[in-house]
């Protein structure tokens, strides 16, 4: 079953938007393997945004990611991936459609509210950045 790394950043988790943002995931139909509350090390953010190394607003993403806490998330269902990245919407909250996380909740470009993988290739890398193999559950085959 393919698998996605979703995150409420530090502006969503401080504007406890969590249980509404994991509502929304839920209704669809998607499932919940892995979550923690956690302050992200600043090593591990700079992993985690490794290809925008060197751009100028680098530091202010690490300084911001890592200001407070997060919710660090596992998704399973089909197509997750793309699923997930269509509900959260366009990286710039103004272009963010409305209906859609960011175009409902997110003001600013650096403040987006969700991070969310936006291949399989870094969903793999991100899902194991964050998490432990034993940190993700097992679902009853019948559900
Ligand atoms: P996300 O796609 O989750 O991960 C990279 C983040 O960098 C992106 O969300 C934005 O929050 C942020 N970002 C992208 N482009 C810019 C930019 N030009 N200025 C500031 N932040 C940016």
């Amino acid at each position: 079953m393919e698998k996605t790394f979703l995150m409420v950043k530090p502006d969503g988790v401080q504007r406890q938007l969590i249980g509404e943002i994991v509502a929304r995931f839920e209704r669809k139909g998607l499932q919940l393997i892995g979550a923690k509350l956690m302050t992200i090390p600043v090593e591990t953010a700079e992993q985690h945004y490794g290809e925008h190394k060197g751009k100028p607003f680098f530091n202010d993403l690490v300084n911001f990611i890592t200001s407070g806490p997060v919710f660090a998330m596992v998704w399973q269902g089909k197509d997750v991936i793309e699923i997930s990245r269509q509900m959260i919407g366009k990286t710039n909250p103004k272009e963010a459609l409305p209906g859609t996380i960011r175009g409902d909740y997110g003001a600013f470009l650096s403040k987006n509210v969700i991070h969310g993988s936006d291949s399989l290739q870094s969903a793999k890398r991100e899902i194991n950045l964050f998490f432990k193999e034993e940190e993700l559950v097992a679902y009853d085959k019948l559900m």
